[in-house]
């Protein structure tokens, strides 16, 4: 009877937790790493059309006339008076200097998963800022735009790619244009996600086939309308058949076709198409092999003012997967990354979870598509075929809502504030950044940033231990994806959203065989990634459930055998988890106590929803091992029946 109302207070408790807190303006003060107002910096600014210099570019200066910010445009002045009030900040601007920067990225895009009811799909920061159907928080607006503009951000996709037609209706295109006016100071262009059947469910056409005449012709008055509105309107972002979305394959096109027509009608403006290569179909034999099964035949078939998007990883977003193949199969087609801030598969806004050290981990990775050191980095940035980029550009799924903190988790900002910075300049550290980012939002006091930078970044880490290390993937709870079910069985679901079709849990082993003797999607890699991937002796340890079925009892580099290597991992991100605690309170006196206190508490959540995961998944997996947790690690503390019955009330949106 007390388990019962033991485990009934916990799901209280943690439905209590992810539930959503809205709603106010912003009233922070100073706005989370900013100071508030304009940048204030003692320098004369120079703007230089005739300059050969990117045009966001700048260059700082100590001369004999003083400092200066010399750029080629108005923008570029502005990123270079941010950088500066960031130097002087954290300690850095000492001269003399002289610094040149241009970006690593021309489009360094946030993508919002909002919906024109103001829900944002997989947000945990409280409802849209949009505020739509609402007068226009114009001053919510200047802030974020003041935000993202410092860390060098310079396009927001305003809506949900699960996207609703009506977002090409004439009220939400004036009130995008309202939005694009507030942001056009900041250097900010607005682009919008589109529904591909928008011809025939808004228009009333009887297609939305990409090839008619009709179609076309209303796609082209569509966007005529929205440059009218909006001049430097950026462009589409689509996802077409994906997860039941409309798209040209509906009509028997390709998504190059789908693409094109869209691409062509916006080529007159300037604008570009982001076409999202996030597919998947149920019958296919691996879904991580199906992008490039549909995308790499298409390469060459793109109009250059298209790009691919591709998600960071082949499968989801997941704690950990390996580079995503196609980063590597497209040479005659722009390619940009797609990562997730909003940390769907990552405790939502309830864990610390810094993600630079993701993001990075997939842009330093060598696809070895020309050879040595062509990195997903070096071939979105264009400098592995420059010839096929006309613009590059890199994308971020928002984790920005109305909350007070603007991301639910204090920390969070900085998963924001590393993506802009990141998109800016991809050879920073995740360390410096973070530490940039510690300085600005709370002090410089060594005494608070080493114990601090130390925790974000081992954060990434504990949680792959404490969710899924060593290549484990997708055994979410179903749908909401906060907490562990990896024995979730949803009758007549299809087979690839259910965690059992990646665990492959039986009684010899565990892991999906992606080797040349399973779904051989080891060989959408380059060699010698391909091989060293299809080895279980070579495959990194990291990943080795991704691509192998390997035994329970396989010796594990430590000298372990796999079952205790998966009980010690788990162990150890609990524990690692657990030592946050210790190193906020140590932390205590540096802090306000608003903000504190909010990260205590959800230290506190992290902490027992690390050991939920460890007994989980100890417990269903060792009914599969039949093998004990060694005795020396923590044993799971609550009984797998109790928590098989967690079910969370949880939306896939706020
Ligand atoms: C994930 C996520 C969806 C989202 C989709 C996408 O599957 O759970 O909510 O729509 O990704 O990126 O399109």
């Amino acid at each position: 009877m007390s388990k019962l109302i033991n485990s009934r207070l916990m799901m209280m408790a943690i439905a209590a937790a992810v539930a959503i807190v809205s709603c106010t303006p912003k009233e922070s003060e100073p706005l989370l790493w900013l100071p508030v107002g304009e940048p204030t910096v003692e320098a004369e600014i120079i703007v230089d059309p005739e300059l050969d210099l990117h045009e966001d570019g700048f260059m700082i200066k100590d001369t004999q006339l003083g400092r200066q910010i010399i750029a080629k445009t108005d923008v570029g002045a502005m990123y270079g008076r941010y950088a500066l009030q960031r130097m002087e900040r954290t300690g850095q601007a000492d001269g003399p200097l002289d610094v040149r920067e241009e970006p690593s990225y021309d489009r360094r895009i946030l993508n919002h998963w909002d919906n024109l009811d103001n829900t944002v799909e997989r947000g945990y920061a409280g409802w849209s800022i949009w505020h739509w159907g609402e007068p226009v928080p114009v001053e919510l607006i200047r802030q974020y735009s003041q935000l993202n503009a410092s860390i060098g951000i310079n396009g927001s996709v305003l809506n949900n790619v699960n996207a609703a037609p009506e977002m090409l209706r004439r009220d939400y295109l004036e009130r995008a244009a309202e939005i694009a006016d507030i942001m056009r100071p900041y250097g900010i262009h607005v682009y919008l996600s589109v529904n591909f059947s928008s011809p025939a469910v808004l228009g009333g056409l009887e297609t939305s086939d990409p090839l008619n005449e009709e179609v076309r012709r209303w796609w082209d008055e569509k966007v005529t309308e929205i440059y009218s509105l909006i001049p430097d309107f950026g462009g589409f972002l689509v996802k077409a058949n994906s997860e039941g979305r409309p798209g040209p394959q509906d009509f028997g096109r390709t998504h190059a076709d789908g693409a094109n027509m869209l691409a062509d009608v916006l080529a007159p403006h300037g604008g570009i198409v982001m076409w999202r290569a996030f597919v998947y179909s149920p019958k296919s034999a691996d879904r991580a092999n199906q992008a490039v099964e549909e995308f790499e035949p298409l390469d060459g078939q793109f109009r250059d003012n298209v790009l691919i998007q591709i998600k960071n990883g082949p499968v989801d977003f997941q704690p950990r997967e390996p580079f995503s193949p196609l980063f590597g199969r497209m040479s005659k087609t722009a390619l940009m990354p797609e990562f997730q801030i909003t940390q769907e598969y990552l405790g939502f806004s309830n864990h610390l979870v810094y993600l630079v050290p993701l993001f990075k981990e997939c842009l330093d990775s060598d696809t070895y598509c020309d050879g040595k050191g062509s990195t997903v980095g070096a071939i979105t940035t264009g400098s592995v075929y420059p010839e096929t980029y006309k613009t590059t550009a890199i994308a971020g799924v928002a984790n920005i809502g109305r909350d007070k903190n603007w991301c639910g988790h204090e920390f969070a900002q900085s998963s924001w504030y590393g993506f802009g910075r990141m998109a800016w300049d991809v050879n920073l550290s995740s360390e410096d950044i973070a530490l940039e980012w510690l300085q600005q939002t709370f002090t410089s006091d060594t005494d608070f940033t080493e114990p601090v930078l130390d925790m974000m970044m081992s954060s990434r880490e504990a949680a792959v231990d404490y969710m899924m290390p060593l290549g484990f993937h997708h055994i979410f709870a179903w749908d909401h994806h906060y907490g562990p079910e990896p024995w979730c069985d949803i009758e007549g679901a299809r087979a690839d959203w259910l965690p059992k079709y990646y665990h492959k849990a039986d009684s010899v082993g565990v892991g999906f065989d992606r080797t040349r003797e399973g779904s051989c999607n080891v060989d959408q890699y380059h060699e010698p990634i391909a091989s060293i991937y299809n080895s279980i002796e070579t495959c990194p340890e990291d990943l080795l459930l991704w691509f192998h079925h390997v035994p329970w009892t396989r010796i594990m580099t430590s000298g372990r055998t796999l079952w205790d290597e998966i009980c010690f991992r788990y162990d150890r991100g609990v524990k690692t988890a657990r030592s946050y605690l210790s190193v906020w309170d140590d932390v205590k006196p540096y802090v306000d106590s608003e903000r504190w206190e909010a990260v205590r508490a959800k230290l506190e959540i992290q902490e027992r929803d690390a050991r939920w995961w460890r007994d989980a998944c100890l417990q269903y997996f060792g009914e599969f091992s039949g093998i004990p947790v060694p005795n020396e690690i923590e044993q799971p503390e609550r009984p797998l029946d109790e928590l098989m019955k967690i079910k969370l009330d949880l939306k896939h949106h706020n």
